[in-house]
């Protein structure tokens, strides 16, 4: 028979092998998986969801409703203007990092590219505060293929 410090030996064994067992099982964080890698909630499903609908009711008339920006977005028209660009993996929306894009939305392209460059890509601060905004870049973020969110991730950590 066992005396009762050696089951309670036992029992911490069992207990200690099977909390391993439950740590294995977790699956690794990755570039992907972990939100602490980016600012963009394009993990939350609400934020995606609100961005969504704010999508469609401030962005979609230029950049597409799915996103695919304008016919000819490198060229500029004869006064200089370029015509809103896709925000999917074609564009280069995934080249700015977390913060330059809230910038961009939040007090428009001249806040970064100077206020003497011509644009219609304007401020939207008015219309949505900071984190519909945020809400907006998860929805798009989150129609990007993994290895796209991925490369954001890692550039918007740098
Ligand atoms: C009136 C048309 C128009 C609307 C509406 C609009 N945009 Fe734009 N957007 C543009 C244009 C045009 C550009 C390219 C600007 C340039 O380089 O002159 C642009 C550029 C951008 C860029 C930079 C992309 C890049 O490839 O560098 C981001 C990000 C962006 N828009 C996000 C948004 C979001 C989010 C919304 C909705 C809240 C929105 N835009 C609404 C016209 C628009």
């Amino acid at each position: 028979m066992l005396t009762t410090k050696q089951w309670l030996g036992v029992a911490f064994l069992v207990a200690g092998v099977g909390y391993g067992i439950w740590l294995n099982m977790q699956p690794e964080p990755t570039l992907e998986t972990d939100s602490r890698w980016s600012t963009i909630p394009y993990l939350d499903a609400n934020a995606v969801a609100d961005g969504k609908a704010l999508y469609q009711r401030y962005c979609a008339a230029c950049h597409g409703a799915s996103l695919e920006g304008q016919p000819n977005w490198r060229e500029r028209d004869s006064a200089g203007y370029l015509p809103a660009p896709p925000h999917d993996q074609s564009g280069h929306t995934w080249h700015h990092d977390d913060k330059q894009l809230f910038t961009i939305v939040k007090e428009g392209l001249q806040a970064i590219a100077g206020a003497d460059y011509r644009t219609n890509m304007r401020a939207f601060g008015q219309q949505m505060n900071d984190d519909q905004i945020w809400s907006v870049l998860a929805y798009i973020k989150s129609t990007w293929p993994q290895k796209i969110i991925e490369a954001h991730n890692r550039f918007s950590q740098e």
